[in-house]
């Protein structure tokens, strides 16, 4: 009797979820190849990336790095040609690991290289790095605040840690999308059907990306399919995250500006969001299309926009976990409603939506792709921000 008392009051924590690492271990993929046949291209394409967060290239030979999520270590391969003195590379999916193997195998001239196996809440060293790197990680964990702080933790002080960011604005093309995959592959069918149903649906809206490198079915398994358990993550919340440890250093795109002079920053101030917090609001709008450079607007006249593009996130996953239904009728008036508001700023994107907004409604599911405007409309999806550790 007592014994089985006690056997009933042992809970068994239920098996965590692990964003990324479940999706990709249960199907055997690492969904982040890129085409890297022109590499001089690949490589000029990563330095502009460093470039605009401000990040040297001369600065890194010698230095150690350490990235979180490599996946299928395609960038390692730029950080490797940068001749760092150390390298070291963790994930915890075993297609990324095997994959991030043979490139840096491949691609290392001096460096000393270490691929770890491990998740990244629970990897641990005394060592930190000159540069921390967490790229397609953050947004969707399950608590992306902590992990942003956990990823820049392993930065040395004066050290500089970059992560890429997701908000319902810039990912509202691809949430749309994601609506249309719902309808014409749904879940029920077996996952290679789908892939093969979606990117052949999809691939006239790719091929409207002229420098797309990452392959087509790796897109439609990474955003139309991939559960994103977790929670997005904007970069306003992610400099709000390391507020008082880590100052923003740069981002791309590139809109950060800060007009105060240097002799005024010190103590606190060194730390003072208003005018980072004001540019990503002022600014949000361009999220929307990749198009877009429309000029800025009182911060908070874009909240709305905000608001609704995360009403319209969150009834999409709604669908998938089996909540409330999302009828046709409804999308298509929030996306005319979102048309509306992006009209005057960007005249293009308001247009592709209203085009998704009018076919959503009779979308004939077993008919190629119907969208001319809509086709083009891709958001600036993920953006990556870089931050100074403290000294
Ligand atoms: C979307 S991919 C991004 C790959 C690459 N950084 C890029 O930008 O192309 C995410 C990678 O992070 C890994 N990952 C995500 N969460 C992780 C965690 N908690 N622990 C270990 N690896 C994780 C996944 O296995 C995957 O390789």
């Amino acid at each position: 009797m007592l014994m089985a008392r006690r056997l009933r009051s042992l809970k068994c924590a239920p098996p965590r979820p692990r964003p990324f690492v479940d999706f990709y271990m249960k199907h055997g993929v690492i969904p982040t190849r890129q085409d890297i046949s022109n590499l001089p291209r690949h490589l000029d394409r990563r330095s502009a990336l460093y470039r605009s967060l401000g990040i040297i290239p001369s600065y890194l030979r010698g230095c150690s790095i350490l990235e979180f999520g490599p996946g299928s270590g395609h960038n390692a391969v730029h950080t490797l040609s940068l001749d760092p003195k150390r390298y070291v590379l963790v994930d915890a999916n075993q297609a990324s690991l095997k994959s991030s193997r043979q490139l840096v195998a491949q691609h290392r001239r001096k460096t000393d290289c270490q691929v770890v196996d491990c998740e990244i809440e629970s990897f641990t060293t005394r060592e930190r790095f000159d540069l921390v790197l967490c790229e397609g990680v953050v947004p969707t964990q399950i608590n992306p605040a902590q992990f942003t702080r956990k990823v820049a933790h392993m930065a040395k002080p004066g050290g500089v840690v970059v992560i890429t960011c997701m908000d319902p604005v810039s990912v509202l093309p691809e949430i749309l999308r994601r609506y249309l995959a719902q309808q014409i592959a749904p879940a029920e069918l077996p996952f290679a059907e789908r892939v093969k149903i979606l990117t052949r649906y999809f691939l006239p809206h790719m091929r409207t990306l002229k420098n797309m490198s990452r392959k087509p079915e790796d897109w439609v398994i990474d955003v139309a399919i991939h559960p994103w358990s977790g929670r997005l993550f904007s970069m306003a919340t992610a400099m709000k995250a390391l507020q008082g440890r880590a100052v923003p250093l740069g981002s791309s795109p590139k809109f950060l500006t800060d007009w105060r002079w240097y002799k005024d920053i010190h103590g606190v101030s060194t730390y003072d969001l208003k005018q980072p917090l004001d540019d990503y609001h002022s600014h949000v709008h361009n999220f929307l299309d990749f198009r877009s450079e429309a000029r800025s607007k009182k911060p908070s006249s874009n909240l709305p926009l905000i608001r609704l593009a995360g009403d319209i996130y969150d009834r999409v996953y709604t669908v998938e976990r089996k909540g409330k239904p999302y009828p046709r009728t409804k999308i298509s008036q929030d996306v005319q409603k979102v048309a509306r508001m992006v009209e005057a700023d960007i005249p293009e994107a308001a247009q592709a939506l209203r085009e998704y907004a009018a076919h959503v409604k009779n979308l004939q599911v077993t008919k190629p792709s119907p969208f001319r405007h809509f086709q083009k409309l891709w958001g600036r999806g993920q953006q990556y921000i870089s931050f100074v550790v403290e000294e």
